[in-house]
């Protein structure tokens, strides 16, 4: 499918964006391996969250929903799961390959984790290193891509893994190996990454030691049912905070948005770049910060981005490059080289496509440079990359003319509403069948 994208526009009213993808693909995996019953609600029912609730399905966890994001996951314990019949797919999912990859080594059977095409393509020696260091045995294909064939009934161990990327899946995958582990698995991490998994682990009675940039917890450990309210995805909201910030008029509220301080970077960043960003009513939700946010639409002007943000909004730069694009003077943005290894080269497909629509952007290793102007009509490729999808429907907004994007079939993944909810705001878009 691709998506067309009329020029102007204002972004206006209250809405509520669907559930967070790290959180409901967490909170699946707890509540699978927990003993009791945990529901979940305002769970995500996108594609790649719902792969990872499939494969526990298929490792024989009852499971009941998704109905409304509502969620009832009878957990089987950590010995109860079952043997799957088939290699698991987990679609486009990194998450699910790269946090499974931990959880299912430390099982007394085998199991084969597998993914599409754009995941076929994507590192996975980041996991396997730091596994086989706890005794794993995980079989990958050429140059440590996907699939992983995880070996089973192999005694593993604590470690002290001093992460060489900034990297929440890495450091989740060694905690969740840990679970299963004899002994303490420390995992300390090169700058700040998202913590649900600490989060949501203490919830379900396992105790993760923080001491500055070390997480730790002992294993064997057992998980307790516990239920979570998953609050809306800040990476899915980002689209429309900034989209709302370069439609002149735009006046939108975000509701129940969670404003964990290792996602906000975003906020952080159109902040220094003049955003009109408000956070109202923080309250707590399931162990995480949340809050409605209101936008309104403001002249941005150009940054250079502080690499600390970057790990913070890891998944938010397609659209903050788009952002970038409709505000004043250069901004520059580096160490994001992990950019490379996302669901497409984020940092190349992102500037060809502002290229193709006359944006002065440049490609560096590790960022971009881009130069503020104004953005033309054109056609672009979202590489099958559902961020990249929306971030160029936004781009629309501060457009002399339409865009058209093609390949846009994954913003299921993580959006599945999308088209509908920002046509309700006020996006002009239109789902069409690619040519
Ligand atoms: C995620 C961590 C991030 C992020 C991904 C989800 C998670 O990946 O890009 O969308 O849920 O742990 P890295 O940890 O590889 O940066």
């Amino acid at each position: 499918m691709k998506f067309t994208v009329k020029n102007g526009g204002v972004l206006k009213g209250n809405i509520r964006v669907p559930g967070d993808k790290s959180i409901s693909h967490r909170s699946i995996m707890f509540g699978s391996i927990a003993e009791g019953t945990s529901h979940i609600s305002g769970f995500l029912e996108g594609e790649d969250s719902l792969n990872t609730l499939r494969a526990f399905r298929a490792m024989g966890v009852e499971i009941e929903g998704p109905e409304d994001g509502k969620v009832v996951v009878h957990g089987v314990g950590m010995q109860g799961l079952k043997k799957p019949e088939h290699a698991l797919d987990v679609g486009n999912s990194g998450t699910s390959m790269r946090l499974l990859a931990g959880l299912f080594s430390g099982l007394s059977f085998d199991v084969e984790l597998k993914g599409d095409a754009s995941l076929s393509k994507r590192p996975m020696a980041r996991v396997t290193n730091p596994l086989a260091e706890m005794g794993a045995v995980v079989e990958t294909a050429a140059e440590g891509r996907p699939p992983l064939k995880i070996s089973g009934g192999h005694q593993l161990h604590g470690i002290n893994y001093e992460m060489p990327m900034a990297s929440a899946q890495v450091k989740s995958c060694c905690l969740l190996a840990g679970l299963y582990a004899e002994g303490r698995t420390c995992v300390t991490e090169p700058a700040p990454t998202r913590d649900h998994t600490e989060r949501m682990l203490t919830a379900f009675g396992v105790p993760v030691e923080v001491k500055g940039s070390t997480m730790c917890l002992e294993g064997p450990a057992k998980l307790t049912a516990c239920d979570i309210d998953v609050p809306a995805d800040i990476s899915s909201s980002a689209f429309f905070m900034v989209g709302a910030s370069i439609a002149k008029g735009s006046d939108i509220t975000l509701e129940h948005v969670g404003i964990n301080p290792t996602r906000t970077g975003v906020i952080d960043i159109l902040k220094l770049m003049g955003a009109d960003i408000e956070l109202l009513n923080p309250r707590e939700a399931g162990g995480e910060p949340v809050a409605d946010i209101r936008i309104r639409s403001a002249k941005l002007k150009s940054a250079v981005i502080p690499e600390h943000l970057v790990p913070l909004a890891i998944d938010e730069f397609p659209v903050i490059f788009v952002a970038a694009a409709c505000a004043e003077g250069e901004t520059v943005i580096t160490g994001a080289e992990e950019l490379r290894v996302k669901e497409c080269d984020r940092i190349q497909v992102m500037a060809e496509g502002l290229q193709a629509l006359g944006v002065d952007a440049r490609a560096t290793d590790d960022g971009m440079v881009i130069r503020g102007g104004a953005i033309q009509s054109g056609t672009v490729h979202s590489h099958d990359d559902h961020r990249i999808a929306m971030a160029f429907s936004m781009a629309a907004l501060c457009a002399t003319g339409k865009i058209e994007i093609e390949d846009c079939d994954n913003v299921s993944t993580s959006f599945p509403s999308f088209v509908d909810l920002a046509s309700s705001a006020g996006l002009s878009i239109e789902l069409k069948a690619n040519s």
